[in-house]
Parts: C-alpha cells; structure tokens; sequence
C-alpha cells in the first residue's frame, strides 16, 4: 500500500521521538512492501521562530491531503509564563485540530507488568487495567468566545456544544466499547452545567440502538476518584473536550511512564497521532526522551490504515523492549538506552535482525548509555 504522510516534528523532544517512529515505519514499509512518502511542515513554536506563525497554511493544506499526520510535540517555555503573548505555539495544535475537524481524541491506558514498581498506584490495582478516553476535541470551552474586558478586571470563556458535535463522537465510542468489554461510561458535570445534561440526554437516547453496551454516567469530580481508586472499572470513557485533557493526563501516569502513551485524534476524513507527552524541553536534544509514546502512536497510525498484522508487530516489539530492560531513562535512570537505540532496537526485530531466542546481548550492551 502507499500511504503519503505528514510529519510534524514540532518542539522539544518532538523531532528525536518523531524520528524513531519514522525509522518503526521504514522497517515496517520493508517488512510488508509498503511505500510510506513522508512531507516534513511546520507548527508549533519552531513555526514562529521561522515563519511568525504557529501553523503556516502550507501545513494545513499538506495535511488535508495527507492519508495522516504524525506530531511531534508542542511548546516552548519562553511562552509559558507570559500571558499577554499575542502567539502562542499551542495556538497552532488548536487550529490545526479545527482546520482538519479531527473531533475526536482517542487515548488508550494500558499497563505493563513489567513497568508496574513505576506506577504511583499499588500493583493489585493495576492488573487487568485497559480502558480508553473518548474526548471531544474540537468544541467546548477551548473553542468558544472568549474575551476579557478593557479594564482587565473580568474574563469569560464561553462552553458551547451542539447535539451533533456530541453525536458524532459519542457514536465513535459506542462501536469501540461494542468491540471491547462493551461499557461506555459518560463523564460530565450534570448537576451543575447546561452543557453536561444535554451530554447525558443525548448519549441516554443513543444507548437505545446500542443495546449490547451498558452506559453509565459518572460526575468528573468522582471520575477523578475513581481513575485512581479503582481504574479496572473502565472501559471506554467518553467525555467533552476539557475534562477530557484533565483525566486523560491523570490517567496516563497510572501506566508508569507518561513517555508511553499514543494518542489519535480522528475526524471524518483526517487523523493525527501523536504521542500525549508534552515537548519536554529540559531533555530535548539529549537523546534520552521515551519515544515509545510516538512509536505506539504510528502503530495506532497503521491500524487506521487497516494494517492490523503490522500494528499488532510493532507492540509486541515495543513489549519485548520493556519486558527485556532496553529502556530510557524515564524507566530506568541507571540502566538506560539512548532514544535512538530504542528506535534502532525495535526497527531491528521488525525486519528479523533481532529474533527472541538468539538475542545477541553483548552486541545491545555496547548500545547502553555509559552516562550514569
Ligand atoms: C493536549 C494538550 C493540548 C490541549 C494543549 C497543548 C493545547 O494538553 O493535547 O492534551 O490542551 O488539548
Ligand atoms: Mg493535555
């Protein structure tokens, strides 16, 4: 198959952990014959050192003809702490998801035995947990009017939803939940914001022509709770567009490493994938940042294309990494591999060089980082 893909490397950490997953896609290309073409654009605060915009039109019109999009990271510190910049990195992911109306955020939690002494939550918690947050990503709070008065003394940011903006996604995390443990839980604010209770009146109607998936309906403030009380609960999670950022960045500390994380963001016609870290800047440049997050994401990348086989191959050498102690330092800060080793490691035992039984040990130990 030939599949024409946008890169975005973006800041930080982006460009090192994007090109291990780039390196995952050659090998996989070889492995199966495919042709993966890559077009390498701007966004993020790399665009406005270069351009003076955080997402120039010739990446969104690159993307919109894309088959998908594969994202770095995004942000600078010389933003953070300065509220009254006219431009901001994150201004360009917004646009971005906007432009290609990609309305859904997909984010899988998954645990690995063998990461769980990093976990903040106890073991016996942590068996058995998989679950996946449905959030909307192109309406709410982020993307309502907002403004702040000329005496700088009052602020609004309007919440606005639409029933076919809920529709859309909530019919996506149905057809999940149907393919999985079928339960799909709602999780709003209904005893206090307008917004919430046409949530649940909308996804209560919808339950009816799904029938084989028991809905329940969870307040935020509790789901907040119960992530981290009692995560095996879940199942699919399906929520707006904020409190899906919130939960989504709780939850991804429960698998042990934040580093490991994919995410995508579908719409009708395009996606993204994206790792769901940050742009890290204190490592970047330093080829020690996780890049398994970026490398699940191009294997949910291959999925989208309906390349399951060689989806299934790249997690299960992503878990053969893990389960082997080749790691960052995130992981394992004694005992740790470089970013691009991991990268090298794991498009080695895609195209065979590495095969379980004769493991050549010595020769990945001379790859280990001598840094201590
Ligand atoms: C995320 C990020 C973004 C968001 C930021 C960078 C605008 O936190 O993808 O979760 O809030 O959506
Ligand atoms: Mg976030």
């Amino acid at each position: 198959m030939k599949k024409n893909i946008v890169v975005i490397e973006g800041d930080g950490i982006g460009p090192e952990v994007t090109r291990q997953a780039v390196k995952v896609l050659n090998a996989v290309a070889e492995c199966f014959h495919h042709e993966f073409h890559y077009r390498y654009c701007l966004m993020g605060a790399v665009a406005i050192d270069k351009t003076g915009n955080p997402l120039p039109d010739e990446t969104i019109d690159a993307s919109l003809q894309s088959d998908a999009i594969l994202f770095g990271a995004i942000g600078h510190p010389k933003y953070d702490n300065d509220p009254t910049a006219k431009v901001r990195p994150e201004q360009g992911l917004l646009k971005l998801r906007k432009s290609l109306q990609l309305f859904a955020n997909i984010r899988p939690i998954t645990t690995y035995p063998s990461l769980h002494h990093l976990s903040p939550l106890k073991t016996k918690n942590l068996e058995a947990v998989d679950f996946i947050i449905f959030r909307e990503l192109t309406g709410g709070i982020y993307f309502g009017k907002k403004e702040t008065n000329a005496e700088q003394t009052r602020a609004f940011d309007e919440c606005t939803y639409t029933s076919e903006e809920i529709e859309r996604i909530a019919h996506l995390a149905f057809k999940q939940a149907q393919l999985r443990r079928k339960k799909l839980t709602l999780v709003d604010k209904a005893n206090v914001l307008e917004t919430s209770r046409l949530w649940r009146k909308i996804v209560q109607a919808m339950a009816k022509d799904y029938q084989d998936v028991a809905v329940d309906f969870l307040y935020v403030d509790n789901a907040a709770m119960q992530i981290i009380l009692n995560p095996k609960q879940f199942d699919v999670l399906l929520t707006e567009n904020m409190f899906g950022d919130i939960l989504s960045d709780e939850a991804s500390v429960i698998s042990g490493s934040l580093g490991l994380l994919p995410s995508a963001s579908v719409g009708n016609s395009s996606a993204l994938f994206e790792p769901i870290h940050g742009s890290y800047p204190q490592a970047a440049g330093k080829d020690i940042a996780n890049p398994l997050g970026s490398i699940l994401s191009a294997a949910m990348m291959l999925e989208h294309f309906d390349m399951l086989k060689e989806a299934s191959l790249v997690r299960e050498a992503v878990a053969w990494t893990l389960n082997n102690g080749f790691v960052t330092k995130d992981i394992d800060p004694v005992n740790f591999y470089f970013t691009s080793t991991i990268g090298e490691l794991i498009s080695d035992y895609l195209v065979g060089k590495i095969s379980g039984d004769d493991l050549n040990k010595e020769n990945i130990e001379l790859r280990k980082s001598t840094i201590i």
